[in-house]
């Protein structure tokens, strides 16, 4: 099986010297021989600590995709363009291409899976979701009979390092950022990561393999973890909660609808998501009959990512010899319910005057919008008074009303702790 390789940076040199490690081995068991024949590049002349030989790095990828030697080919350039042609283009020519490229799935997904249904070859991205982690294949193929309610999951190695780090040793979100940086848990410009777009993508994939759905990134209601302060997870931590940055995907409105979202989260100490730390990542999915799985491991790194790609060249290869494909069905776009409409418990954290009459004007408010709670506590005393509420399962909007009227108060010196509670 002669690989055509589109990319050589983290993930693509890993490949390679994981193909070139494994192949006699992998030939044994399957039968099926790999190597990898050409690979395209920015700039030819990096070191990559490869020992490639000459002819095989070119700069031009449709050289690679044309390529007659070429059988399959490994996309793990990233972004949009020339990835989306290229991989049009292989599958065009009964080429299985298998990628990591999250950005592009969150972005054309049901289109490149029509593509590769309709030419009857595999498109396989078990790396694009979770790294390292076997979850995609097990989502699509071993629970294909078990109608999903909800998919969970921290996908962003870089948040759950910063708020791990900041739940054990009450750091502030700035010093720890600063850390990861220096550590290379996080890029020099972190935006991906800390606003939650990278999630996001992830989300998307995740909520259009579990549900058949067309759900694009755009269709993701997104929240970083810029906002969440050391004050909001030591509450959380006191009342038996620690924060993560989840994706949430799930069947809302009697199953007729989709909620996709991704949002800091209180989630109590006792769930499984609370006990994955630092730059881990975990995907916990809701069943009817199965119940509640968990697939946890490295979500990111060069050689986890390499290993899911080099498990889906595998298949393909194999898949490819004796003529069949996975199918992956026919994606439609759903409807989407708004996060306004959605339903949660929230922990909201008011910063108050301490003075008679407080607590009798915040549970007028929460009357008013039909905001029951769950439980309420008050921290510190005179100028640093706050009460700390958790609300019974309430409607977002309803919530966001409360806050709106808190400001206007006059008693309420800030309403900013605001956060929703998953998985209790
Ligand atoms: N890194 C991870 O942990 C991880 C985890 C999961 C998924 N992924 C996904 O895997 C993909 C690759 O990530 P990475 O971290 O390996 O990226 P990377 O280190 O930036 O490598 C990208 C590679 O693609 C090459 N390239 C980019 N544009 C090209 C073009 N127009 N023509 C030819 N070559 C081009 C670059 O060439 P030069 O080397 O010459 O610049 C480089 O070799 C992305 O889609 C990413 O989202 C990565």
């Amino acid at each position: 099986m002669r690989i055509g390789l589109l990319g050589c940076g983290n993930v693509g040199a890993a490949f390679v010297k994981l193909v070139n490690e494994r192949a006699a081995a992998i030939a044994e068991r399957t039968g099926i021989t790999l190597s990898i024949v050409k690979v395209a590049v920015r700039e030819p002349k990096a070191d990559r600590g490869l020992a490639l030989p000459a002819g095989v790095l070119v700069t031009d990828v449709n050289a690679v995709v044309e390529d007659p030697n070429v059988d399959l080919i490994v996309e793990v350039m990233g972004g949009i363009s020339p990835a989306r042609e290229a991989i049009t283009a292989a599958l065009g020519k009964g080429k299985p291409v298998v990628t990591a490229n999250k950005a592009l799935l969150a972005e054309t997904g049901a289109e490149m899976f029509g593509v590769a249904d309709a030419t009857g070859v595999d498109l396989l991205f078990e790396a694009a979701v979770a790294g390292g982690i076997p979850f995609i294949r097990p989502l699509r193929e071993s629970l294909r009979g078990e109608p999903i309610g909800r998919v969970m999951g921290i996908v962003n190695g870089t948040t759950n390092f910063i708020l791990t780090k900041m739940t054990e040793e009450g750091a502030d979100y700035g010093d720890v950022l600063r850390e990861a940086q220096r550590l290379g848990f996080a890029e020099a410009d972190p935006t991906a990561d800390v606003e939650a777009f990278d999630a996001a993508s992830k989300c998307a994939i995740i909520a259009s393999i579990a549900f058949a759905a067309d759900v694009r990134a755009s269709d993701v209601h997104r929240e970083g973890i810029t906002t969440v302060t050391a004050a909001d997870i030591a509450v959380a931590r006191r009342l038996g909660y620690v924060i993560k940055l989840l994706a949430i995907a799930e069947r809302t409105n009697g199953s007729n609808q989709l909620s996709v979202r991704v949002h800091p989260a209180m989630v109590p100490v006792t769930h499984p998501l609370a006990s994955v730390r630092e730059a881990y990542n975990a995907v916990f999915v809701e069943g009817a009959a199965v119940g509640s799985l968990m697939f946890y491991g490295r979500g990111a790194g060069g050689d986890p990512t390499a290993s899911a790609v080099l498990g889906d060249v595998i298949d393909a290869a194999i898949n490819l010899k004796k003529g069949t494909h996975a199918t992956l069905g026919t994606f439609t776009r759903p409807a989407f319910t708004p996060i306004d409409d959605t339903t949660s418990e929230y922990l909201l954290s008011l910063e108050v005057l301490d003075q008679p009459g407080v607590l009798h004007a915040i549970t007028g408010v929460f009357a008013k919008h039909g905001v029951s709670i769950r439980a309420a506590e008050q921290v510190g005393i005179g100028e640093n008074a706050r009460l700390v509420f958790i609300t019974h399962s309430a409607r977002e909007a309803s919530v966001q009303q409360c806050l709106a009227d808190f400001a206007g108060l006059g008693v309420v010196k800030n309403a900013d702790g605001f956060i929703r509670v998953v998985g209790r």
